[in-house]
């Protein structure tokens, strides 16, 4: 069994991957390495390429003997959508319906996907199921959406079955230290709060004190990346039991605010986080933190990480990685 990993050198993507290779599975990696590294996919197989490009996909499909993918490959960055949305509806759109054309042609029918939380845009109650209204609110959810209900439709018209993940904050690093996000290219708060406080930036900016949360603040999901990575080898082995096609929110069930977040940060590190409030960001919920019961239900799958683990994994991986990979 060959899972073909789409975006495996990038943050979620190597950790994944080092993931699904520990339960058995072959796997070839194809990424373009303009926001991954080579060093974070080790010693797996891998292709340098576009997964707009429907021959190489069909060809890396039918040498590698690929009955399954993860398709984590993407543009990811919403205030760049809103600025250049052609960038991110090419990538990230039709690159994914030529990826998928190579799939189809190739015989592959079993698909992970890598959705958002954000395709709830501000959810209308809290935690959030899958089966609320979605309201996409920047050109990068709308891309993933539009992915999803592509998905939708080849699973209603083909043979090809897929498991649409809506994550909420991925954060946090392996515990060995070794695979992490750079926080060069990331725009999430746990490492911008790991800049701060490691001195690599001026004081974290907090947007909002006056949201109606327990402490002011904004309130998220805070997802630890192995968890994450485990939640993909559960989907795989529900697609590959013969498992119907389904959404299911990627969450711990619990939101946790950007005070509490700096909190965490200073008992874990022993670190003053310097901070200060500044005006909300327009477009910005009060609160988003999803149900996870339906990937409960489904896979059997929990998160084993606390916020904790979170904190430490990211503090020990920025301060030893700066430059990410390239440190
Ligand atoms: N990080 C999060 O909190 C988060 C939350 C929700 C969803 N996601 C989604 O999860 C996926 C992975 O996110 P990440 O944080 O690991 O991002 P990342 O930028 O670290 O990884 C994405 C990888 O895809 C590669 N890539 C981009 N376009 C490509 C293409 N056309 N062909 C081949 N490779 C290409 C990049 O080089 C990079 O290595 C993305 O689809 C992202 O939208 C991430």
């Amino acid at each position: 069994m060959t899972v073909l990993i789409t975006g495996g050198a990038g943050y979620i993507g190597s950790i994944t991957t080092r993931l699904i290779r520990s339960t058995g599975r072959g796997v070839v990696v194809l990424d373009t390495l303009e926001n991954g590294r080579r060093k974070a996919v080790g010693d797996a197989p891998f292709v340098q390429g576009d997964v707009a490009d429907t021959n190489l996909v069909e060809r890396i499909c039918k040498e590698h003997g690929v009955d399954e993918v993860v398709h984590f490959a993407a543009y990811k960055a919403v205030g760049e959508s809103m600025e250049n949305p052609t960038k991110y509806f090419q990538n990230n759109v039709t690159g994914s319906q030529k990826l998928f054309d190579g799939l189809n042609r190739a015989g592959v029918q079993r698909v992970v996907f890598s959705s958002t939380a954000a395709v709830y845009g501000t959810p209308t109650r809290v935690p959030v199921r899958e089966d609320d209204p979605l309201s996409c609110e920047s050109v990068y959810a709308e891309t993933k959406l539009m992915i999803e209900r592509t998905l939708g439709w080849y699973s209603k018209t083909t043979n090809m079955r897929s498991v649409v993940l809506r994550y909420f904050n991925a954060a946090g690093a392996s515990q060995d230290c070794t695979l992490g996000e750079d926080w060069r290219h990331s725009q999430n708060l746990i490492p911008h709060v790991m800049k701060a406080t490691l001195g690599f930036a001026p004081a974290l900016k907090v947007f909002g004190n006056d949201f109606p949360t327990p402490d002011g603040t904004g309130v998220r999901d805070y997802i630890h990346v192995e968890d994450l990575a485990a939640a993909h080898v559960a989907a795989l082995d529900h697609l590959k039991k013969g498992g119907e096609s389904i959404t299911c929110n990627v969450g711990t069930g619990f939101g946790t605010s950007v005070m509490q977040i700096i909190d965490a940060t200073e008992r874990v590190t022993g670190m003053k986080v310097p901070y200060e409030i500044v005006d909300r960001r327009a477009g910005d919920p009060a609160e988003c933190y999803a149900d996870a019961s339906r990937i409960n239900a489904a896979f059997g799958w929990t998160p084993k990480h606390s916020l904790d683990d979170i904190i430490a994994t990211a503090y020990a991986w920025h301060s030893s990685h700066p430059q990410g990979h390239d440190s």
